[in-house]
């Protein structure tokens, strides 16, 4: 789903920033803001027209929480694994999502309809264990409740 006019946007973003400082960083936000993530075509593409190396392209990447490598899904699922979600069965919630999804830690499904991401704390641990879909949030989850919440997302 890498758009065709991928080489067009991302010469865009480069001749924005190619005379600044520290452009890199610039020119990868723009490319996020376009796609929702960057493609690894797009990496590459910025690599070649800002003449960087990939492995330093990538190491800017991995190092910053804000960007993402993976397509975002339509719904994302963020699951708390702090201490209280966790003491109250957390990552049995997880093992369901996984079963049910068969989707990964920071992975989309392959339909690309939700993604799954696991979080520390978010902060409202009275509720626990809690999970979030698209910020709404979902307390004191059990495991045969995880079915009914993905339902709820799948026939949107
Ligand atoms: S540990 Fe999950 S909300 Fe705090």
């Amino acid at each position: 789903m890498v758009a065709e006019t991928l080489v067009e946007d991302v010469k865009k973003v480069v001749e924005r920033w190619k005379d600044k400082e520290g452009n890199l960083i610039m020119v990868l936000h723009d490319v996020q803001d376009r796609y929702g993530y960057v493609p690894r075509e797009a990496a590459l593409e910025v690599s070649r027209q800002l003449d960087a190396p990939l492995a330093r392209i990538y190491e800017v990447l991995t190092f910053y929480n804000y960007f993402k490598v993976q397509a975002p899904g339509k719904f994302n699922i963020s699951v708390c694994l702090g201490t209280a979600c966790y003491l109250k069965g957390a990552t049995t919630l997880i093992e369901e999502i996984r079963e049910i999804l068969h989707v990964e830690e920071g992975h989309s499904t392959k339909d690309g309809l939700f993604h799954l991401q696991i979080v520390r704390c978010l902060g409202c641990c009275g509720l626990a264990p809690v999970i979030t879909v698209d910020g709404k949030v979902y307390s004191a989850v059990k495991r045969s409740d995880v079915v009914n919440i993905i339902a709820e997302y799948s026939n949107k």
